[in-house]
Parts: C-alpha cells; structure tokens; sequence
C-alpha cells in the first residue's frame, strides 16, 4: 500500500521510517522539497520525495499531515481537490510556543482539535486523529516492542478511516486502540490523559473505559 507523508520533520520523519520498516511505500514532502527527498533517500527505495503537496498523493491511499496546527488549515485548503475518498491521518496537536516561551494550547480549552480538523476537511475526505500520542522520541523507540506492543490510541468518527488507521499502526509496529470519536482528540494530545504513554493492549482498554 501506499501512503503519503506532508510534514518531514521531527514525527513526520519518524513515522516514515516506522512505516518505511513495515513495508508501507511512501510518497512524502515538506515545505522544502529537498529534505523530503533527502529523507526518502535515507529510507530506501520503496520511498520517493514527491514533487509537492499534491504531487504526493498521485497514487496513495492514505496521506499523514505531519504539520503544525498553524500550517493545517493551508495544506488542507492546497490539496482538497484530491482529498476526496483519502484516508487523512493527522497527528497534529493544537499547540504552539506562546510570548513567554510556554507550551500553549491553540484551542480554547474543550474544543476538540479532531474537530476543527474535521470542519477544514473537504467533503468526502475521512479523518482519523492518531500518530500524534507519544513525543517522537518515546514514538521512536517503543516500536515493536516485546513481549507484548506498545499502544497507539487513534479516534475517528468514519469505521474506513479507523481500518486504515489500524492499519497503518500496526505497520509502523504498534498495536491500535480506538479512543472513542473525533470529540475525545484530546485525550491524545499533549496534557491527555492518554498522550505519552506506554501501555499494552490490556491497559490501554481499561484506562479508555475508567475515563
Ligand atoms: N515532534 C514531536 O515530538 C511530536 C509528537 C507528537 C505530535 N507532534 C505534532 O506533530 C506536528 C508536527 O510537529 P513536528 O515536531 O514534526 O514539526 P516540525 O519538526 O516543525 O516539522 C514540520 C514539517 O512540516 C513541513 N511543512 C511546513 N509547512 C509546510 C507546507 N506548507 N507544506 C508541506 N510541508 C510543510 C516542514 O517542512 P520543512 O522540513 O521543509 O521545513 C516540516 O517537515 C505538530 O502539530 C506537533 O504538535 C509532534
């Protein structure tokens, strides 16, 4: 299967290389073309840097948008014409640096980031929020962990765009596990109750069903 990847940077570069290892063909770009290219060089050949934004989707079934929240809305607008019927996995969280130099939420709080996404998403398009769970660093290491896998929680209102995200998971060397609808993204962003974990499968359903 093929996926696309816009955003290289610190996850987008990561769940590459996660996918790349379970065997996903990629297409990916970044807002400087050649370090998406210099990055599916470094994977291998099952991946290509693709000429731009809407250039890699010719072909996937999939597309990860591996951007900041502030940058979203514009790629989102760039590509809607080829997002109809594309599985749109998002691992964005609603934050940025506020003038103190703070880690600030974007959103007021209890709005839903799946749910602003889902309102930028053109009809058609099918949104699942996962990827976005763990800090990069923990996401790099905690693949394919053994004896039992590490946890990806995911929400998505569309039963497709869950498939895919499972999918998806499972390639990157995670075991999925649906956190409810678009409306409990927050449980997955930084300061969730679920982001930044490393549980098994069997903990991660209970701590879904204590909230
Ligand atoms: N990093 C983490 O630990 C982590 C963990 C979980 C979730 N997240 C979330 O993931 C999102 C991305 O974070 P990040 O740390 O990966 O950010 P980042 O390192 O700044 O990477 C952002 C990527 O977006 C690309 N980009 C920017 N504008 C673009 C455009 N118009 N078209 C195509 N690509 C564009 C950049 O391209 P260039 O490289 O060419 O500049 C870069 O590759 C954020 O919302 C963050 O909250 C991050």
């Amino acid at each position: 299967m093929t996926t696309a990847i816009i955003g290289t940077g610190g996850i987008g570069s990561v769940i590459a290389r996660h996918l790349a290892a379970g065997g996903e063909t990629l297409r990916l770009s970044s807002a400087d073309i050649a370090s998406a290219r210099k990055l599916a060089a470094e994977i291998g050949r099952a991946s290509v840097g693709a000429a731009d934004n809407r250039d890699a989707l010719l072909g996937a079934d999939a597309v990860v948008l591996a951007l900041r929240f502030t940058v979203l809305k514009g790629v989102i607008d760039e590509i809607a014409g080829s997002l109809t019927g594309k599985i749109v996995v998002v691992p964005s969280n609603p934050v940025g640096i506020d003038a103190q130099g703070n880690l600030a939420r974007l959103l007021p709080e209890g709005q839903s980031s799946g749910e602003v996404v889902a309102g930028w998403l053109p009809a058609g398009a099918r949104l699942a929020m996962a990827f976005g769970t763990m800090s990069a660093d923990l996401f790099e290491s905690a693949a394919n962990r053994s004896p039992e896998p590490a946890v990806l929680f995911y929400v998505t209102d569309d039963d497709r765009a869950g498939q895919e995200a499972e999918r998806l998971i499972r390639t990157a060397g995670f075991e999925p596990v649906q956190a409810g609808g678009t409306a409990q993204s927050g449980r997955l962003e930084v300061g969730g109750d679920l982001h930044d974990l490393i549980v098994g499968p069997a903990a991660a359903r209970s701590l879904i069903g204590a909230a």
